[in-house]
């Protein structure tokens, strides 16, 4: 959507995939202290995201979203503020129907263009936009009513449709919003999120600067899935250019986040893959049994590639090619690996060869040197 957001994919955190319904304006404003806390923030993630079950089942008399009182009783503005005072951006979510999918509170179809003015009113800087209990229209005809409604709002507002990759977001997104989801909702295993993976891969082409595939949230540090598990999670993410959204805390307690989580999301190396300039989504480029290649353009004539060991048992050698991943032949190149965090003393021609343990990945930044 050309509305100059979304240049690079948006990083932050959402309140969905930890806390469900169960959030409220503390949790919020704790979020956003541990996010400065931790260096969270100076690595990219600003966005605070708040989900479903924000707002009081009833409008009030004028039609107007209202917070819920129990839970947010100072208000979303109050929030935004205090959110912006920390430098970092306030999400919120609604939906292209009567509900959103809890049922604990209004969507915003019929309600567009008031519903846009009162997030602008509040300092809102992104809208994740769900799609339970629509009308059946097509979200095709529903969601650019919100895109015009954010348009006229007169703030800049990060427009993610959740339109769960139905009506294969990704072919008409682009124009509608700045990203599109395109699978069903994540949960906390390695089947799920392996599958979330290769279903978005297929629209690799489709995503670019201001406009991103999003295979629904991050799960690393929820504690379904190994520390191997996770790098892979988060590797395939960043290399696909998906949102780097997570549940990123532990809870809201900075206490809580683990050393490991903190090892895996705070990885510059990897998080400047997915932040590069060039914006390409990296694909498979080889699949052999459980090994595959995935690989992606960087700026500067610069390769990244995940070399990926999907089976459930044993290590496996994998190998990637030049010729698959769109590196010249004869170049020689420099192999930097982003998770051990060394630049490899062997320069490679032609090929790069690791041994991969199951369920885990290696990632490299492969330049060519003169
Ligand atoms: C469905 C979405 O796909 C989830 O990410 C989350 O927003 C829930 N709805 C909230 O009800």
């Amino acid at each position: 959507l050309a509305n100059g957001l979304g240049q690079t994919p948006p990083m932050g955190w959402n309140s969905w995939n930890h806390f469900n319904c169960q959030i409220n304006e503390k949790i919020i404003r704790q979020t956003a202290d541990a996010l400065v806390s931790t260096g969270l923030s100076k690595l990219g993630y600003t966005y605070v995201n708040i989900d479903d079950c924000w707002a009081e089942l009833n409008r009030d008399n004028k039609g107007n979203l209202v917070a819920k009182k129990s839970t947010f009783p100072s208000g979303i503005k109050a929030l935004a503020d205090y959110v912006h005072s920390k430098g970092l951006k306030l999400g919120i979510y609604s939906d292209a129907g009567y509900f959103t999918c809890s049922k604990k509170m209004p969507g915003s179809l019929g309600h567009e263009f008031q519903d846009a003015k009162t997030f602008a009113s509040w300092g809102i800087d992104y809208l994740k936009y769900d799609n339970c209990f629509n009308d059946e229209s097509k979200p095709t005809v529903r969601y650019p009513v919100m895109t015009r409604a954010l348009m006229k709002a007169g703030r800049p507002i990060f427009f993610s449709l959740c339109e769960w990759g139905d009506l294969h977001p990704a072919l008409w997104g682009a124009r509608v919003g700045n990203s599109w989801r395109t699978t069903g909702d994540i949960n906390d295993s390695w089947d799920s999120m392996i599958t979330k993976a290769d279903s978005n891969e297929v629209y690799a082409d489709l995503a670019k600067p201001g406009g991103w595939n999003d295979p629904d949230m991050l799960e690393v540090g929820n504690g379904g899935m190994t520390k191997n598990e996770y790098i892979v999670h988060f590797s395939l993410w960043a290399i696909s250019k998906c949102l780097l959204q997570a549940p990123l805390l532990l809870g809201c307690d900075i206490r809580n986040v683990t050393k490991e989580t903190m090892e895996i999301v705070s990885n510059k190396e990897v998080i400047a893959v997915n932040q590069d300039s060039l914006g390409v989504q990296a694909k498979k480029v080889r699949m052999e049994g459980d090994a595959e290649i995935w690989a992606g353009p960087l700026s500067g004539y610069r390769v990244a590639v995940v070399l990926l060991n999907r089976g459930p048992q044993q290590s496996l050698p994998i190998t990637a090619n030049w010729d698959d991943i769109g590196i010249p032949p004869k170049t020689v190149v420099e192999a930097r690996d982003l998770w051990e965090h060394k630049t490899l003393e062997k320069h490679f021609v032609n090929k790069l060869s690791a041994t991969v343990d199951s369920h885990a990945c290696k990632m490299y930044v492969l330049k060519p040197i003169a």
